[in-house]
């Protein structure tokens, strides 16, 4: 008898297991209606899934979920370090109004282990972008899914659409890895970056489509071995590094790989740019490389020169200090005649720019390149010819 129940035990507990390991987010009390809020039973899921040593999966079904108000899915007491949202359904915000001034709608806070896998995220942000397109005093809005203070992060699949501020933000975290993305909201949406990276090492971002209304990619400040690979962007203003150095304190950026990507309409290709401001902040050892433009206003772009309404910029110089950045395989149109821009800083000129294989054209004609304060090299063939100082 002691025997067999052992044999029992033994033959069926990784099978009771990974059936009990399950969190199913309507067991308690999630409607897919669309109109209840479910934001407590997601917390509930959360609390026993952190609570399971080992593994464990809270499943979303297929529907739609109102998630009212902002929520914080926190890892400080979690004894798991393997928990995997499985989302099929549609997880809906609340209009503006109805939020408040909180500045994430969904939070991952120190969290280690995560996985998100499929879902839609409707951030619901229409009329806050009417509110802040037709007058001011409108609340900043939203990040749809933020991560702070986390590691060890996935997320596969997720689509991401009309957030009120950025789609998805990482920040002061360590070894994420996002692919499969989708992001979308208008060419006209305010603030709409598709993926913010700051303050974060070992970022890989991969096979993502994004169509937006400001920044597909934006990093800040404090971003290391940062890697972007097989992205589209447009409609949207580009990748950009920056701004950086509108404080005087801040972290470098440095190690950041952008590969393979394709631009179609989009206000920038690829950027860094920095507040005419005095920082002690840097930029380098950055590679741009196998990208294709499609009518890009600004294919190539570093501008130390940011400084909106001309207020604030004492001295008007940047003193971030930008080196090592290498343009490899550029190719496409720009939808201005400069299509190759380096305002660099006064101060600091940018040392280290090369050129590599570069074919940009304007309407079908050569382009241009401008310089100031761009120190470099060339390397292969290079139109519009490079303005570097050598
Ligand atoms: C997850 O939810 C779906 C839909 O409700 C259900 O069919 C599936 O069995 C669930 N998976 C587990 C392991 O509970
Ligand atoms: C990018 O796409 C290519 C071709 O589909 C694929 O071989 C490569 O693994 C992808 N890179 C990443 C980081 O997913
Ligand atoms: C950046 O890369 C270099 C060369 O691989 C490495 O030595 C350095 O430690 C990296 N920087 C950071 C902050 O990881």
């Amino acid at each position: 008898m002691g025997l067999s129940l052992l044999f029992i035990t033994i033959i069926l507990y990784p099978a009771l297991r990974s059936a009990a390991d399950t969190y199913n987010v309507v067991d308690y009390g999630a409607k897919a209606d669309g109109g209840t809020d479910s934001g407590k039973s997601f917390l509930s899921a959360w609390a026993a899934a952190c609570g399971t040593s080992g593994p464990s999966t809270i499943n979303v079904s297929s529907g739609k979920y109102l998630i009212g108000s902002p929520v914080v899915f926190s890892g400080k007491d979690c004894k798991s370090t393997d928990i995997t949202f499985r989302i099929d359904g549609t997880l809906v915000a609340s209009d503006y109004r109805k939020v408040g001034d909180a500045d994430y709608w969904l939070k991952f806070d120190s969290v280690d282990g995560v996985t998100i896998s499929g879902g839609i995220l409707d951030g619901q942000g229409a009329s806050l972008w009417a509110c802040k397109n037709s007058r001011g005093g409108c609340p900043t809005g939203a990040t749809s899914l933020r991560f702070t203070k986390s590691s060890n992060v996935a997320i596969y699949g997720l689509t991401s659409a009309n957030a009120k501020l950025f789609h998805i933000a990482i920040d002061g975290s360590n070894n994420v890895k996002i692919r499969g993305v989708k992001v979308s909201a208008p060419g006209g949406s305010p603030n709409t970056d598709g993926i913010h990276v700051e303050q974060s090492n070992r970022v890989l971002i991969s096979s993502a489509q994004i169509a937006t209304g400001d920044d597909c990619i934006s990093v800040g400040q404090g971003t290391s071995n940062l890697w972007i690979e097989n992205v589209s962007c447009g409609p949207g203003h580009g990748i950009s590094i920056g701004s950086l150095g509108k404080q005087m304190e801040e972290q470098g950026v440095e190690n950041v790989t952008v590969k393979t990507v394709a631009f179609s309409g989009t206000e920038n290709g690829v950027r860094i740019k920095c507040w005419a401001r005095p920082s002690h902040g840097f930029v380098k050892n950055v590679v741009f490389q196998h990208a294709n433009m499609f009518n890009v206003q600004n294919p190539i772009i570093i501008d130390q020169n940011y400084c909106p309404h001309d207020q604030g910029c004492p001295n008007k110089a940047s003193g971030i200090k930008i080196s090592g950045i290498t343009y490899q395989d550029i190719q496409g149109s720009s939808a201005t005649q400069v299509a190759v821009k380096f305002d660099c800083s006064p101060k600091h000129p940018c040392t280290d720019i090369s050129l590599q294989d570069i074919k940009l054209t304007y309407n079908n004609q050569p382009a241009q390149s401008s310089c100031a304060y761009a120190d470099g090299s060339t390397n292969g063939a290079v139109n519009p010819a490079s303005c570097l100082k050598q």
